[in-house]
């Protein structure tokens, strides 16, 4: 079954206080779906929603790292709302360090949002759009989780992990009429480069002179970022109500061109290992 169009459809948000997340919130509520919206403080969220008409929105104050916590939200989404119909990982937030300045703390905390908190979500929510055979989860990625870049690594691999993850759930829940869209943007104007959002490293090595001025020059980056979040939202929306697009979904014009040069790359790395690779392979027999 395809994205419901006789009756508001079922959305379960992660994220939502602020950002793309919020304004997700906002162009559903305006549509008239329902939807269940995680966050750490729902006085934030319902703050920030100021006027806009809360009568389908149920608010969730979930620590997604908490596997319970986030079944009962899922549960209690489908018991308000009579079911549940997409799921929109979005939560996340961006670390600036070297690796050697990542500590086992940083990287544990990252992980347990970006990748274990996702995996809680869908533990919870698959069970129920695999049996009603119809459902679309879209995980929010970024295009930093196709391609690398100093600086970044422990985002990086935040994101590459949750790329892996949905590549390979998509080809297990298609049988089921059950879709997953990875969402890349590029830099968008939301409160993803301010210090209230991103993490720092507690302390730096004097090395990476190339890093703290990236670092500077991402926070000096507040305001001016290319991405529009209103129009990301609601390409989000368009590409899951029509039930059509690719697997990988780019926003922004800077995405684009990072993921084109990506596919050059990678393209240019197998091709130069065509001759070596099977030189590994047993010998036919
Ligand atoms: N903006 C960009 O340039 C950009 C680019 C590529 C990808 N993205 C991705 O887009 C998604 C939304 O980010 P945004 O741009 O909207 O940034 P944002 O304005 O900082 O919002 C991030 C949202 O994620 C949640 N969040 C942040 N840290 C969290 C944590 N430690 N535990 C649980 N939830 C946390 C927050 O939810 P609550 O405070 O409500 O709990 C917040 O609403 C993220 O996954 C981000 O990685 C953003």
């Amino acid at each position: 079954m395809a994205f419901p169009m006789d009756r508001p459809a079922t959305w379960f948000v992660t994220g939502t206080s602020r950002g793309l997340g919020l304004e997700l919130v906002k162009q559903l509520l305006d549509r008239g779906d329902n939807v269940a919206a995680t966050t750490r403080s729902t006085e934030r969220l319902l703050s920030a929603l100021g006027d806009v008409d809360t009568s389908r929105l149920l608010p969730l104050a979930v620590d997604l790292r908490d596997d319970e916590a986030v079944t009962q939200a899922v549960h209690q989404t489908s018991e308000r709302f009579g079911g549940l119909d997409v799921v929109v990982n979005n939560a996340g937030y961006g670390f600036l360090a070297a690796v050697e300045e990542t500590t086992d703390r940083d990287v544990r905390d990252m992980l347990d949002v970006q990748v274990v908190g996702v995996w809680n979500v869908l533990r919870a929510a698959l069970p129920i759009l695999r049996e009603q055979r119809s459902g679309h989860i879209v995980n929010v990625s970024s295009i930093l989780g196709l391609t690398a870049v100093p600086g970044w690594a422990l985002y990086c691999a935040g994101k590459f992990a949750l790329e892996g993850l949905s590549e390979a759930l998509a080809a297990e829940v298609a049988g089921f009429d059950v879709k997953v869209t990875i969402v890349e943007p590029g830099y968008f104007r939301t409160d993803f480069l301010t210090t209230d959002s991103i993490a720092l490293p507690a302390a730096t090595t004097a090395a990476y002179p190339a890093i703290r001025e990236m670092t500077a020059e991402h926070l000096r980056l507040q305001g001016s970022q290319l991405g529009d979040p209103v129009r990301g939202a609601a390409a989000i929306i368009g590409q899951v109500v029509s039930g059509d697009g690719p697997l990988r979904q780019l926003l922004g014009s800077d995405a684009h061109s990072y993921a084109t040069a990506k596919v050059d790359a990678l393209r240019a790395n197998v091709e130069a290992t065509a001759g070596t690779a099977p030189s590994t392979d047993f010998p036919a027999a």
